[in-house]
């Protein structure tokens, strides 16, 4: 099979990593991909959200299969351009993906499936909003609607706050359209938890469940990131937390965006806080985490093309999904500033040549080739991956990695999964 990756992340290294070891596999490209990926498979210039030429692309080299990465194209319709044109892809169409790109329209679907998940009103005219926030308890979340790559979610604590947050999205349109409305949503104070789940519409397979760190700092301190590192199985996803989760969420979600006409078709992504051992939904994404699929990812046992496949051909059901026992810690390594602004172009120092050992993983991110040497191309620099049989070792091995590799500025937190590993004893 000749076989497509779309992105240039962690995640969509950690996926052309596991189609390379498919044997259905004749040949992948990865589109635009990073130096990283670059080893592995073609990497084509041909950014994520460039429909247009990403079909023509599949179309000339004959692609037997697409599997889309970030969330961008997903919500401008490359999948329904993609069907329309005899081209397989995996991923969901625009109509279903707007259980991601759309906060209002997600809470919508919640609501009436009786899925649990924090009270929240929506709102489109600032009046209104404010005078609703005048009597809301603290703290309180404030959401654009749209998708702001991981900065329109605001927690206040204070009231000043959140009316700050309110006039920026609806008055100063920070994000444009994304904020043509904005969620006000009641805080829920618990643990959090990204339960991924495979799923052709009707037939859901959930991935082990993992937990993201989103702050920037040690101890959960300083603003939110793209994701600063994470690990899988996550023992706070007990069997029992699990059945909870597919019971009470995932089925109920995929078979309301059946009934609406819009199956989903992919991966779906449940943002959960588990608030007294109950899951609570957060946010809905239409698409692999990012960085917890590099964590999850190592963990499959069974051949991800035959997964994809069973997902596109809607026979998922006969499918046995399988996962080795083992843990896997990812550490996110970051340029100084990210999320603010930050230096791009620094040389990095100690990569491992390939990912030849299961131990340890480099999977990169923002890198780029320049001249003879890889450097820094962005925020998220790289992923560290350890695995081992339990989290102290995976983690051990993780940052025993992380710490050979240098650059300008390298940054990572020192705490990824330390919270479930002093839990665990
Ligand atoms: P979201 O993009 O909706 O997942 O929100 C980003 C982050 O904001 C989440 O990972 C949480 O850390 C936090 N958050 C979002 N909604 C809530 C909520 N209702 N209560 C507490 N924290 C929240
Ligand atoms: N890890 C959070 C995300 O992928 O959105």
């Amino acid at each position: 099979m000749r076989i497509l990756v779309i992105g240039s992340g962690g995640r969509e290294h950690a996926l052309v990593w596991k189609l390379a070891q498919s044997r259905r596999v004749s040949q992948l490209y990865c589109a635009p991909g990073n130096a990283g990926i670059e080893a592995l498979a073609p990497c084509v210039p041909i950014q994520a959200e460039a429909i247009a030429e990403l079909k023509a692309f599949a179309q000339s080299e004959r692609i037997d299969l697409t599997i889309v990465g970030p969330e961008a194209p997903l919500a401008l319709g490359i999948a329904d351009e993609f069907r329309k044109a005899k081209l397989k892809i995996f991923g969901p169409t625009k109509g279903a993906a707007r259980i991601e790109s759309s906060k209002v329209f997600a809470k919508e679907v919640m609501a009436a499936a009786g899925i649990p998940t924090a009270t929240a009103r929506s709102f489109d005219k600032v009046g209104p909003a404010l005078e609703y926030l005048d009597r809301h308890a603290l703290p309180v979340v404030v959401k654009a609607d749209g998708l702001a790559q991981g900065k329109g979610v605001v927690v206040a604590m204070t009231r000043e706050q959140a009316r700050q947050a309110v006039t920026d999205l609806l008055e100063k349109r920070i994000f444009g359209e994304a904020c043509r409305q904005v969620l006000i949503e009641e805080f829920l104070d618990g643990e959090e938890l990204t339960v991924m789940a495979f799923t052709d519409g009707k037939t859901i397979v959930p991935m082990l469940p993992a937990q993201d760190h989103k702050r920037v700092g040690d101890g959960d301190t300083g603003p939110n990131t793209g994701g600063m590192g994470a690990y899988a199985p996550a023992p706070l996803g007990t069997p029992a937390l699990r059945d909870a989760v597919m019971k009470q969420i995932l089925l109920p979600v995929v078979e309301a965006l059946l009934r609406r006409g819009c199956p989903f078709q992919g991966v779906l992504y449940a943002g959960l806080m588990v608030v007294n051992n109950r899951p609570y939904v957060l946010e809905f994404n239409a698409r692999m985490g990012d960085p917890e699929t590099q964590a999850v990812l190592p963990l499959l046992k069974t051949d991800l093309v035959e997964v994809v496949e069973a997902v596109v051909e809607h026979r998922l059901d006969q499918l046995a999904v399988e996962w080795h026992p083992d843990t896997a810690v990812c550490v996110v390594l970051t340029s100084a500033g990210y999320p603010g602004s930050y230096r791009t172009g620094f040389p990095i120092h100690g990569l491992p040549e390939h990912n030849a050992s299961d131990d340890t993983l480099v999977f990169h991110a923002g890198t780029k080739r320049q001249g003879g040497e890889i450097v820094t191309a962005g925020g998220r620099v790289l992923g560290v991956i350890g695995r081992g049989t339990g989290l102290a070792q995976a983690r051990d091995r993780a940052y025993r990695t992380a710490r050979t590799i240098s650059f300008e500025g390298c940054h990572f937190r020192t705490d990824i999964a330390a919270r479930a590993l002093s839990a665990c004893g």
